[in-house]
């Protein structure tokens, strides 16, 4: 099989179902949560793995996978290291885009807004919650950074564990984000070949709370 052939070749009828804009939630939030909800329960792997992209000091776009990790009517929220790549750009470029895709459902999830981080206390209550190993990850290597060799990357393992023998610290590099949408945007593939893209603006949610 030549992948260049197949790739054009690649073709999938969408039979899931159909968007019908009257079902949607007028809050997107809620909507969030629906289709979430769908993934969880269909057993997909990772649904909470999502699509981040940020704005380079270029003013180019740069995209990488995150898990999201929490979400509630204020925005949805991810960890990493501040100092990452990621991090120096949202710090110079507070906005983001998210897209989550789930296959097997034929949706996809595209959002956008402003980003902040999280507070102290909730990056460490998180950061508790984490397994030891990961913990000491976070400690152990530069994000972003390309690692010497696995023996560099076990040896600053090994530095971290003599380190912190009980409990492991918050890094003060590490912690939350949370991206503070303004527009979400519901896809789902019809079987009519259309696909449909619902776009609701949360902007407007938000205006009323605020009135
Ligand atoms: C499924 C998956 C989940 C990931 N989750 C995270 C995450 O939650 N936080 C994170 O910092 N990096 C995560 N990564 C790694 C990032 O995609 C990326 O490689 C790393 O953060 C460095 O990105 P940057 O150099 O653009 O900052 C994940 C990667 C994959 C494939």
């Amino acid at each position: 099989m030549d992948p260049r052939d197949a790739v054009a070749k690649a073709r999938i009828s969408y039979e899931q179902g159909e968007l019908d804009e009257k079902l949607l939630s007028e809050d997107p939030f809620a909507q969030f949560e629906l289709w979430m909800k769908a993934a969880l329960e269909a057993g997909l792997r990772e649904p909470n793995a999502m699509t981040l992209a940020t704005v380079t000091s270029e003013g180019h776009p740069a995209a990488r996978v995150v898990l999201l990790r929490g979400f509630d009517e204020r925005g949805l929220c991810f960890y990493t290291n501040y100092d990452s790549a990621k991090g120096r750009e949202l710090a110079a470029t507070p906005y983001a885009a998210l897209s989550f895709y789930w296959a097997e459902l034929e949706r996809q999830v595209r959002i956008l807004g402003a980003v902040e981080h999280l507070p102290r206390e909730e990056s460490a209550a998180y950061f508790a919650t984490r397994p030891r190993g990961h913990q000491l990850g976070a400690w152990a290597s530069k994000q972003s950074e390309v690692v010497a060799s696995r023996e560099a990357l076990e040896q600053a393992l090994a530095a971290a564990e003599a380190r912190f023998p009980d409990e492991v610290p918050l890094p003060p590099y590490w912690g939350g984000y949370r991206v503070l949408p303004t527009e979400f945007e519901y896809w789902q593939g019809d079987r009519t070949g259309c696909t449909i893209a619902c776009a609701i603006a949360a902007r407007v949610r938000r205006g009323c709370a605020n009135d």
